[in-house]
């Protein structure tokens, strides 16, 4: 309810979290603009979208290119007319150890997902406090709370900007009927965590909920953060980890 007519652009919608999010919320009525560097995983989400008769448009964007973000919002906004949801999904994860860490490794990781996702941001502001409406939910992490265990310290400080940098953008845009909100999933059965799922030494045993999350479990609440249930709710960071970090 309250998602006809609405416009999201979807980072990293080639794959994982950003993918099912797009089936979500196209599934909801929401028309989803695909945007990731795989441009044929991104092709993939269209085509899923379109079998459920939703509606999907793919663009192709490099998040470290500031150009590219600027043009993938002015096109979605000339073709579609505006941009009420941005989702910011795309991200990298590299696991690194703290002394094994180069700068460029850290230069990367900090580009893809903090500056790339500052930047796509502030793109959509314009449009979003023209109409007086917008949403957008920031990908954070656990190891963003608690410290990269698996994930690279690079992650994990990028992930603890993202959390703050939700704050500062809500306070910000809250004026304009904009709310701003990270998540912070745990370990979420994608590609990224596929190496990391089959380390013996990990296991679900000390997930108090015993399971990997889906990446369902992060879409639905994702969703829920971009429905007018969740109005009143911004500069959040919701837990999405099965109760292994409780606040
Ligand atoms: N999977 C987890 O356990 C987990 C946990 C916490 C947070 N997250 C975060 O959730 C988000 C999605 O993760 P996922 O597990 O779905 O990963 P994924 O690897 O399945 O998907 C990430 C997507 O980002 C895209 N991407 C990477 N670099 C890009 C760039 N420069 N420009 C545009 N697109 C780019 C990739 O092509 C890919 O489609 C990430 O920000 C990740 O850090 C994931």
């Amino acid at each position: 309810m309250g998602f006809e007519g609405k416009i999201a652009i979807v980072t990293g919608g080639a794959s994982g979290i950003g993918r099912q999010c797009c089936l979500t919320l196209a599934r909801k009525g929401v028309t989803v603009v695909v945007a990731d560097m795989n441009v044929e995983g991104a092709e993939k989400t269209s085509e899923l979208i379109a079998k459920e008769r939703g509606q999907a448009i793919v663009m192709s964007l490099n998040i470290l290119d500031l150009e590219n973000i600027k043009n993938l919002v002015n096109e979605t906004v000339n073709k579609l007319g505006k941009v009420d949801i941005v989702i910011n999904s795309a991200g990298i994860c590299q696991e690194k150890g703290i002394e094994e860490l180069t700068e460029k490794d850290w230069d990367l990781v900090m580009d893809v997902n903090l500056k790339g996702a500052f930047f796509i941001s502030q793109a959509v502001l314009g449009n979003m406090k023209k109409n007086r409406y917008g949403k957008i939910v920031f990908l954070a992490s656990l190891a963003g709370e608690v410290g990269g265990v698996s994930a690279g310290a690079n992650y994990a400080a990028s992930k603890a900007g993202i959390i703050c940098l939700t704050k500062s953008l809500a306070k910000y845009a809250a004026p304009y009927n904009i709310n701003v909100n990270s998540v912070s999933p745990g370990v979420i059965e994608t590609a990224m965590t596929e190496e990391m799922r089959k380390d013996p030494n990990r296991s679900t045993d000390t997930i108090p909920l015993k399971r990997y999350g889906t990446t369902k479990d992060v879409a639905d609440v994702i969703s829920f953060l971009c429905s007018e249930e969740a109005s009143y709710i911004t500069g959040s960071n919701i837990d999405i980890n099965g109760g292994t970090f409780m606040k």
